[in-house]
């Protein structure tokens, strides 16, 4: 019998490769809901199941397995989720051999009474237990239905290198840490994510130096909190954000580096100096405010007050005077008054975000909120609410990018614009988006991945004219392929 450790022949493989065996030719299709964390967790799961086997399908119709990897935070999140499996159930009848798992937020929260309300689903897998995969499809392929929503306080993932999916090849997101430890009151996450953990840095690094020798040309390190990132090494050393942000940007100064989230009660001067200091690390910080009522805060279990908040925000403006701040609003939480809301929109003529996400509040079972307080805000003052906050966001956000015009900036190109195949989309340093002609005279045509300076000719609310005025680095070429 042969010994070698690769196989030549799929016969042999079928029958010596221990755990390969059975996935051999299989193909699962992944579709991720939600935040980029969860993009981010689809990337290991993409790698364990490649482990096993499987290949990828680009379409639920050529799948042997699809996964939905799911979110919890609004109820809307939940209901798209459902809806989904609803359109799969056809799928499912066709080839009754088809499995399905949920995976995620929803999973966690869900557990077996997914089982029970949709009877297509196979298989239930929360945040932390993806590592057991292998063992449940096993189970599942005898017939049986599969759960794992076991949290972990430990499990980070560190040492799976993730699979890119629906990769443009110049921009992947790092997971530097899982869950949270906040418990905002209206917030599901902690019950869903379990505690928070960091990563070893070491490992974020040589994540960031893959994907540099992989010809990516940004990384967004992701967290729900990105400012209560700590490690402690075996020597005693800690590592705070502020020092892991410094040791990815000296990683390559051509890699530009992004961050997700902030947290106002967290932030440090530390941080905002780490960021001045490092011309690769972006202009750009996403420090969600919720509400702009300090009775509102206080009820959200926020950590911060209406005068904290604004001396984070002072503090941006004095160490990057030219950095883009976006923010997420709620409105509408519980209590929520007239007064309450109208100090939402001051806040907001205040800081002067360039960019928000913005919501309707949404009762989720379980928080602090759902337990202390009645959800007591009509869903039409809710709305009418929102409304006034989005239409005031459009106009800043239109003046905002004004300021952009005339100006001569570093963009990142990285793909073809949605509206039309001549056009190329990148972005600033700032995070604004940046149209550009995909053909320049006197130029090679742009490509994903081609690192320029663009003159903005124009601005909307949502994104930017620009022309090319040179391009200064352009795109690298793969040094090795293991994240194809
Ligand atoms: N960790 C991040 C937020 C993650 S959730 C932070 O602390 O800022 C993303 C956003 O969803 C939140 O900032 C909040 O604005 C919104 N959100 C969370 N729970 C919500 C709920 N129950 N109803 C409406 N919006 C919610
Ligand atoms: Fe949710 Fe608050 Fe944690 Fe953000 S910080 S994930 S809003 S509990
Ligand atoms: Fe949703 Fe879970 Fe992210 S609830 S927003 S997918 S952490």
């Amino acid at each position: 019998m042969r010994q070698e450790g690769h196989c030549h022949l799929v016969s042999y493989c079928h029958y010596l490769c221990g755990p390969f065996r059975k996935q051999l030719g299989k193909k699962v299709h992944i579709e991720s809901y939600g935040c980029q964390m969860n993009l981010s967790d689809s990337e290991i799961v993409a790698s364990i199941l490649a482990r096993e086997g499987y290949e990828r399908a680009e379409r639920p119709e050529e799948a042997d397995l699809v996964l939905l990897n799911t979110c919890s935070i609004r109820d809307k999140a939940e209901q798209t989720v459902l809806n989904r499996l609803d359109g799969l159930t056809h799928l499912k009848r066709k080839n009754p051999e088809m499995k399905v798992g949920v995976l995620g937020c929803m999973a966690e929260r869900m557990r077996a009474d997914l089982l029970e309300k949709k009877q297509l689903v196979d298989l239930v897998v929360g945040p932390d237990a993806y590592r057991s995969l292998p063992g449940l499809l096993d189970e599942i392929g005898t017939g049986q239905k599969a759960v794992n929503v076991l949290l972990s306080r430990d499990e980070t993932y560190a040492d799976i290198a993730p699979v890119r999916l629906q990769t443009n090849g110049v921009t992947a997101f790092i997971s530097i840490m899982r869950g949270c430890d906040n418990m905002c009151a209206f917030c599901v996450v902690p019950f869903t994510r379990g505690r928070e953990r960091s990563r070893e840095p070491i490992t974020i690094v040589r994540e960031a130096r893959d994907l540099v020798r992989n010809a990516y040309r940004e990384v967004t390190l992701l967290g729900q909190n990105v400012d209560s990132f700590h490690w402690s090494g075996a020597d005693g050393r800690t590592t705070d954000f502020a020092d892991l942000l410094a040791m990815v940007a000296e990683v390559d100064p051509l890699l530009r580096i992004r961050f997700s989230t902030s947290h106002p009660k967290d932030m440090t001067d530390k941080v905002l100096e780490v960021m001045a200091h490092h011309p690769n690390i972006c202009s750009y910080i996403h420090l969600p405010v919720q509400s702009g009522s300090s009775a509102v805060l206080q009820r959200m279990n926020r950590g911060y007050d209406r005068d904290r908040y604004l001396d984070r925000i002072a503090a941006i403006r004095h160490f990057m005077p030219d950095a883009a701040i976006s923010t997420d609003i709620i409105t509408g939480f519980c209590g929520e008054t007239e007064e309450d809301h109208q100090d939402t929109l001051s806040l907001m003529r205040e800081v002067r975000y360039d960019m928000a996400y913005m919501f309707k509040y949404s009762e989720r079972p379980r928080t602090l909120a759902a337990r202390n307080y009645a959800d007591d805000v009509p869903d039409d003052v809710k709305g009418r609410r929102l409304q006034e906050v989005i239409d005031l966001q459009m106009r800043h956000a239109a003046d905002r990018n004004q300021l952009h015009v005339g100006k001569e900036q570093e963009t990142l190109v990285e793909g073809v614009s949605k509206r039309s195949a001549d056009h190329l989309f990148g972005r600033n340093t700032q995070n604004a988006v940046v149209i550009l002609p995909k053909c320049n005279a006197g130029h090679a045509d742009l490509r994903p991945g081609d690192l320029i300076t663009a003159r903005i000719r124009s601005a909307t609310s949502g994104s930017l004219q620009g022309e090319l005025v040179r391009i200064d680095h352009p795109a690298p070429i793969p040094k090795d392929t293991i994240h194809a």
